[in-house]
């Protein structure tokens, strides 16, 4: 093996290696055989526009022979670079007004996190430097990106600063509720139990919170009735910063253009990547507000230079594709196009959550999952086995433990989620009899 692959066992994979892709085609990829897969979760929920997307081969062609490649370094930038940066910041939710570029989710996450220690320094209150974030999170595989996940296989072996971080719960009202507790009494808890880290650890050592407004990685888990009001009430009062993680949610995947404005949160910074350029261009972003842009400027024209960047940050092939992404997405009218495909996979969800072992379906725009019984009835490992089972039948979903993800490109017909749906609904059947 000449790689070492991302999430992969390694010694595993010296006897069952990957399945290798040559080929895409809209929605559907093909490996080296020639068996052709719909992608049901948009490769890592980031293809929203597909495999093959013409108008950002030609976006990205055009700006190869303009400029390749220029950086934004000591006083000069990319002038599409510049137009993108203006463009994205009359798009961003609520007071986020200001972006710094990079090039992966992971990268943007380790920003924020930076910006957050230097905002708070800025302040004079250089002991605000550790985060608070959730059990079963995802930011991302850098020292403290992955520090921030919550998921302990991201730390294993790696010694990560995890003392840190503090860790609060997720908000999976489905498995962590008391029984009888409501959705709000539920957010209500996991607030109070945030108000009592906080006091407990101090607020004064305490930088900031991160959150995916709808988390990802960690099973597809939609925040219950009243969860983010709640919790920036409490941050709010203890002076934290909030950071919303918006790698998988931004660019429509929950509705709105924003999942902050899905649900109603007022973040102090952002992260943004994958559908940005629709994960042909590797690019990220960390957007922020006047306050904390304002704050980090000032104190950096005392240094005489702020002191961050990448080589590959705002590059402008990036910020072509990014442009022409957002061109699509206007077009298409991207909240009213996702709903309306939303509309459809719920209404296939109402029947699949009848079928046997399904404990639970949910979905949010073009995030959806169903989550199956753990041990139950139908036996172990149920979420896996009917994984590999719609991909037999030439469906990729995403397996994460008990449940199967669903994030489709936005360039799907109905006919499209309908044979996606199906499968979901086939395999299901095949495997529990
Ligand atoms: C919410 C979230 N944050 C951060 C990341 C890390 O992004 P990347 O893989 O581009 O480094 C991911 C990746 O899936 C993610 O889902």
């Amino acid at each position: 093996m000449t790689q070492l692959f991302p999430f992969t066992d390694p010694i595993a994979a010296e006897t069952s290696p990957p399945k290798r892709f040559a080929k895409g085609d809209g929605i559907r990829v093909f490996d080296t055989g020639g068996k052709a897969y719909i992608d049901a979760v948009s490769a890592l929920w980031c293809t929203s526009l597909g495999f093959t997307p013409d108008r950002l081969r030609c976006a990205l062609d055009t700006q190869m022979q303009e400029l390749a490649y220029y950086h934004s370094f000591m006083g000069r930038t990319p002038e599409i670079t510049d137009r993108l940066a203006a463009r994205l910041a009359a798009r961003l939710p609520g007071a986020l007004n200001h972006l710094f570029f990079g090039t992966s989710g992971s990268e943007a996450v380790e920003t924020a996190a930076k910006f957050a220690r230097y905002y708070q320094a800025a302040r004079d209150k250089p002991e605000k430097r550790r985060f608070i974030a959730r059990e079963g999170a995802y930011h991302g595989s850098g020292q403290m990106s992955a520090a921030l996940t919550g998921l302990t296989y991201c730390h294993d072996g790696f010694g990560l600063p995890l003392t840190d971080v503090l860790r609060t719960g997720r908000p999976h009202h489905l498995r962590d509720a008391h029984p009888g507790e409501s959705e709000i009494d539920f957010s209500k808890r996991r607030a109070r139990e945030l108000d009592d880290l906080i006091r407990r650890e101090d607020p004064d050592t305490i930088a900031a919170f991160i959150g995916e407004p709808a988390m990802g990685a960690g099973g597809v888990i939609l925040p219950p009735e009243g969860y983010w009001p709640e919790i920036q009430e409490v941050l709010s009062r203890h002076d934290i910063l909030l950071i919303a993680d918006e790698i998988i949610c931004g660019f429509g995947r929950t509705g709105e253009w924003f999942a902050c404005e899905t649900y109603g949160i007022a973040p102090d910074m952002m992260t943004m990547a994958k559908q940005m350029t629709a994960s042909v261009f590797p690019m990220s972003a960390v957007a922020m507000t006047d306050t904390v842009r304002d704050t980090i400027a000032k104190r950096a024209g005392d240094y005489g230079t702020f002191g961050h960047g990448v080589t590959y940050g705002g590059h402008p092939v990036g910020a072509a594709v990014a442009l022409e992404c957002l061109d699509i997405y206007e077009e298409m009218d991207l909240p009213a196009h996702v709903k309306s495909l939303e509309a459809r996979i719920a209404a296939h969800l109402q029947d699949i959550k009848f079928l046997p072992g399904v404990l639970d379906t949910r979905c949010n725009g073009m995030l959806a999952a169903v989550e199956f019984e753990t041990d139950g009835r139908c036996g172990p490992d149920l979420a896996k086995r009917i994984g590999q089972e719609a991909e037999h039948r030439g469906v990729f979903f995403r397996i994460i433990g008990d449940v199967l993800a669903i994030a489709p490109p936005y360039i799907c017909t109905n006919d499209d989620i309908d044979t996606i749906m199906q499968t979901m609904s086939d395999a299901i059947r095949e495997v529990t009899g």
